[in-house]
């Protein structure tokens, strides 16, 4: 009997969406908006899955306490507030798209997550937007 829990999660963050090898006009063509040179913000809303087994012992997939202290020290310490093209390693060469964003969390939650258990990141960037990945 597999379960799914989640724990809703919060960051703001600047990004400049464009590609270092088109022209300035191409990207503006592309991204729009989203390549503003000065960056903009979004407040991204994150929901963090996990799908297992109930443990007999504690009745639970995972510990909702471990999950939320996980997604602080590896979501929201490293993206809050920060510019992910300058400040996140992670998107010195990578466009930060709400897709390669959730890519990333997956990337870096995964190693935390008991590996019978699934992992699954949807990652809102507006009320409206918002991308899936599980792996
Ligand atoms: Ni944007």
């Amino acid at each position: 009997m597999r379960v799914k829990v989640s724990r809703k999660a919060h960051f703001n963050a600047a990004h400049r969406l464009y590609n270092s090898e088109w022209s300035f006009e191409k990207n503006e063509d592309v991204f729009g908006l989203c390549n503003n040179p000065n960056f903009h913000g979004h407040n991204y809303e994150l929901i963090v899955s996990v799908t297992g087994n109930i443990d007999p012992k504690t009745g639970y997939v995972i510990d909702m306490k471990v999950l939320k202290d996980l997604i602080k020290s590896e979501v929201e310490n490293a993206f809050d507030h920060k510019n992910l093209n300058i400040e996140v390693p992670e998107f010195k060469k990578l466009n930060p798209t709400a897709e390669n964003i959730a890519v990333v969390i997956w990337n870096k939650l995964r190693p935390h997550i008991a590996e019978v258990n699934d992992l699954e990141i949807v990652l809102y960037e507006t009320p409206r937007n918002f991308v899936t990945f599980s792996g």
